[in-house]
C-alpha cells in the first residue's frame, strides 16, 4: 500500500481499532499522530509505532470539543506542514442496551456527541485544511450498524446511519477539490466496545456468532486493512464508498 510519509492524524487511537490503524500506517511509513481523549494509551500507542522503527506523535484530543479538534489539526500541521489523511475512528457504544421506548436520553446525548458530532467537527476542521493545501482524504469509521438495522441501541444505530450519509454528502462536495471521503462498516470486531456488549449477558458472543457466517469475530488489524486501503493511493478512485468488513454478516 502506498502510504510512506503521508501525514495521518487518527482520532480515538489509544486503543482497539484506531491503535491497530494506527501501528499499521506506522509500518507502511507514514507519519502518525495518535490521537485520543486518553493520552496515556496515545502515548503507549506512539511507543509501540516509535519501537517498530515508525514515526508517530500523540495528542491529547475529545473530539467532542470544537476548540480541541481545531488544535488537533493545527498542531498537526504546524509539526509535519500538512494533513494528508484522517481517520475518524473515535466512537462509544452507549451505556446501556434498551429498546427505544426506554432508551436513556443520557445515551442518546452522549454516543450522538462522540460518533456523530465528533465526526463532523473533525471532517469541518480538516477539509478547512484540505482544500486550502489542495488534496486529502478521509476515512471514517462507520459499522454495519449505520447500514442494517440493530436493536436495543438506537442513540448507536441514529450516528452511524449519519456517519455513512455524511461521508457520502461531503464526498460530493469535495471530490473536484481533489479530497476523497468514504467509510469503513466494520461487523462485530475484539475491541473495548465489544467487550462492553458481550459483559451484557453470559451468551451474547454465541448469539452473536449465529449471525456470522464465519462464525468469529473480526480482529482489529483486520479493520486496520481496509482503513489503510481506504487512505492510500490504491484506492484513488474511490470516494463516497463504504466498504463493508463484517466476516458476512450483512449477508
Ligand atoms: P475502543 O473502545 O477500543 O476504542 C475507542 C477509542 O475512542 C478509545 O481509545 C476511546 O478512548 C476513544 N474515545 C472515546 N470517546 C472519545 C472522545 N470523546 N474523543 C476522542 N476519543 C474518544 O473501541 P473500537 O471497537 O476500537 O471502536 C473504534 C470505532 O469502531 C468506533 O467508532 C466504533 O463505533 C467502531 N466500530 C466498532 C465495532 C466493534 O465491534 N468493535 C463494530 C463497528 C464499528
Amino acid at each position: 500500500m502506498n502510504l510512506k510519509d503521508k501525514v495521518v492524524v487518527i482520532t480515538g487511537a489509544g486503543s482497539g481499532i484506531g491503535a491497530a490503524a494506527a501501528q499499521l500506517f506506522g509500518m507502511q511509513g507514514a507519519t502518525v499522530v495518535v490521537s485520543d481523549i486518553n493520552l496515556e494509551n496515545a502515548q503507549q500507542v506512539v511507543e509501540e509505532i516509535t519501537a517498530a522503527g515508525g514515526k508517530a506523535i500523540a495528542i491529547k484530543t475529545d473530539v467532542t470539543k470544537f476548540e480541541e479538534v481545531e488544535r488537533l489539526v493545527t498542531d498537526t500541521v504546524k509539526a509535519h506542514d500538512r494533513l494528508d489523511v484522517i481517520v475518524n475512528n473515535a466512537g462509544i457504544g452507549g451505556a446501556n442496551q434498551k429498546k427505544t421506548a426506554e432508551h436513556t436520553h443520557e445515551d442518546w446525548h452522549n454516543v450522538i456527541a462522540v460518533n456523530q458530532t465528533g465526526v463532523f467537527y473533525c471532517m469541518q476542521v480538516a477539509l478547512r485544511q484540505m482544500t486550502k493545501q489542495g488534496h486529502g482524504n478521509i476515512v471514517n469509521v462507520a459499522s454495519l450498524a449505520g447500514l442494517k438495522a440493530s436493536g436495543n441501541n438506537l442513540s448507536y444505530s441514529a450516528s452511524k446511519f449519519a456517519v455513512v450519509g455524511m461521508t457520502k454528502s461531503a464526498a460530493l462536495e469535495y471530490g473536484h477539490k481533489n479530497i476523497r471521503v468514504n467509510a469503513v462498516c466494520p461487523g462485530y470486531t475484539h475491541s473495548a466496545l465489544l467487550d462492553q456488549l458481550l459483559s451484557t449477558r453470559d451468551d451474547m458472543g454465541d448469539i452473536l456468532k449465529r449471525y456470522i457466517p464465519m462464525r468469529r469475530f473480526g480482529e482489529a488489524n483486520e479493520i486496520a486493512e481496509g482503513i489503510c486501503w481506504l487512505a492510500s493511493d490504491n484506492s484513488k478512485f474511490v470516494t463516497g464508498q463504504t466498504l463493508t468488513l463484517d466476516g458476512g454478516t450483512s449477508l
